[in-house]
C-alpha cells in the first residue's frame, strides 16, 4: 500500500487572500493560477500494519515544525476515513526549492501528499473530488491538482469549492522566472495572514472589485494579450500586499531585495527594453512573468543582482500526478 506523487507549486495571478470558512478553507474569492513546470514536491506514502505510528520525514529540510507534521497527519486521517482503514503510515517528502519563502510549498507538498495517500489506499478520486480534498489541507493545494491554467471557484460551501483547468499548459508560451531572495522561513504563515485579511479596511472594497478582475484576466489569457494580462497581475499582487500591510497587526512580506527587483522590472519595462511583470505571494520571493522569448534575457539581468539566491525558469506545467519511482 505505497504510492508516490510529483506535484507542482503554482503561481497565482489573482490571489486567494482571506477565507470565508477557515475550517474548510472555502475562500472569500475566486483565484486564477498557473502550475509551474520546474518547482515541485515528490512524496511517497506507505500504509503498513508494521508501523506503530505515523512517521513523517522531509528530505533536506533543516526545520520541520510540529504544526507541519500535524497538518500532514490530518491528510492521512482524511484518507484513512475515506478508505475505512486504520493503518499507520510513513511519509517521505522532498521539495526541489526552499519552503515557506513565498514559493507555494504548501500547494505542492500538500496536494502531493493528498494524491499519494489516496493512491496508496487505492482511492480512485480525481478531478474536482481530489481538488476538494487537497483544499482541506491547504487552499492553494486545490489549484495544484489540475494541469496548466487554473481557476479555483470559491463556490458557496465546501462541496462546491474546487479548482478546474481553464486552459491547458500548452495554450500560451509564457514563463515565470522565479527569483528566490532568501532561504529563511517567513515569520507570518499564510494561514495566519488569511485570518487577518478582514482587519484591513480595504478588504471589502477588494472583494467587491474582484469579480470583474477575474473576468478580465481570464479574457486576457484567452486572447493571449500579454501586456493587459501583465498590468492586471502586477496590480493584483500589490493589492494583496496592500491588504497585508493594512491588516492589524500589519504584515510586511518583502525584503529590500524584493523591492529592488520590483523597481528594476518596472524600469526595464518603462524603458521599453524588457517586458515583464512581477507578482509576489506570502514571502520575499519575486515571480517575474514574461513571454518565453524573453526568459533568458530576464534571467541574465537578474543574475547581476547578487542578493538573489536562486533563479528558476518555469513554464506552464502539469498538475499533481502519480509516478513510479518511490523515495523509499
Ligand atoms: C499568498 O494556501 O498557503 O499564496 O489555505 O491556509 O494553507 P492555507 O493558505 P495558503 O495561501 C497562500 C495564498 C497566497 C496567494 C495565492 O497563491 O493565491
Amino acid at each position: 500500500m505505497k504510492a508516490t506523487s510529483k506535484s507542482p507549486a503554482n503561481i497565482a495571478f489573482i490571489k486567494y487572500w482571506g477565507k470565508a470558512d477557515p475550517k474548510t478553507r472555502v475562500p472569500q474569492n475566486n483565484s486564477i493560477s498557473m502550475c509551474l513546470s520546474d518547482l515541485y514536491s515528490l512524496c511517497t506514502v506507505e500504509f503498513n500494519s508494521k508501523f506503530k505510528k505515523d512517521k513523517i520525514e522531509f528530505v533536506n529540510e533543516r526545520i520541520v515544525l510540529n504544526k507541519e507534521r500535524e497538518r500532514i497527519i490530518k491528510v492521512l486521517d482524511r484518507t484513512r476515513n475515506l478508505a475505512g482503514i486504520d493503518l499507520r503510515a510513513k511519509v517521505l517528502t522532498q521539495n526541489n526549492f526552499p519552503k515557506a519563502t513565498g514559493v507555494a510549498s504548501s500547494a505542492s507538498g500538500l496536494s502531493g501528499i493528498t494524491l499519494a495517500a489516496c493512491r496508496a489506499l487505492d482511492l480512485k478520486m480525481k478531478g474536482k473530488e481530489l481538488s476538494k480534498l487537497a483544499r482541506l489541507a491547504s487552499g492553494t493545494a486545490s489549484r495544484s491538482i489540475p494541469n496548466g491554467f487554473v481557476e479555483w471557484k470559491k463556490g458557496t460551501n465546501e462541496n462546491s469549492s474546487y479548482a478546474k483547468q481553464i486552459f491547458p499548459a500548452d495554450y500560451w508560451r509564457i514563463a515565470d522566472v522565479v527569483a528566490i531572495v532568501s532561504y529563511k522561513m517567513k515569520k507570518v504563515s499564510s494561514t495566519e495572514g488569511h485570518s487577518l485579511a478582514n482587519t484591513s479596511p480595504f478588504q471589502k472594497t477588494r472583494l467587491k472589485l474582484l469579480k470583474a478582475k477575474v473576468k478580465s484576466i481570464k479574457q486576457t489569457i484567452k486572447n493571449r494579450d500579454f501586456s493587459t494580462f501583465g498590468q492586471i497581475l502586477e496590480k493584483e499582487a500589490l493589492e494583496m500586499h496592500a491588504i497585508c500591510l493594512t491588516s492589524t497587526p500589519s504584515i510586511l512580506y518583502w525584503s529590500p531585495t524584493t523591492i529592488d527587483i520590483m523597481k528594476k522590472v518596472q524600469s526595464w519595462r518603462n524603458q521599453g527594453k524588457l517586458e515583464s511583470y512581477f507578482t509576489i505571494d506570502a514571502g520575499p520571493t519575486v515571480h517575474l512573468i514574461c513571454q518565453q522569448n524573453d526568459e533568458k534575457k530576464l534571467a541574465v539581468r537578474l543574475k547581476k543582482i547578487k542578493e538573489i539566491e536562486k533563479i528558476v525558469i518555469n513554464h506552464p506545467g502539469s498538475g499533481a500526478r502519480e509516478i513510479n519511482q518511490h523515495l523509499f
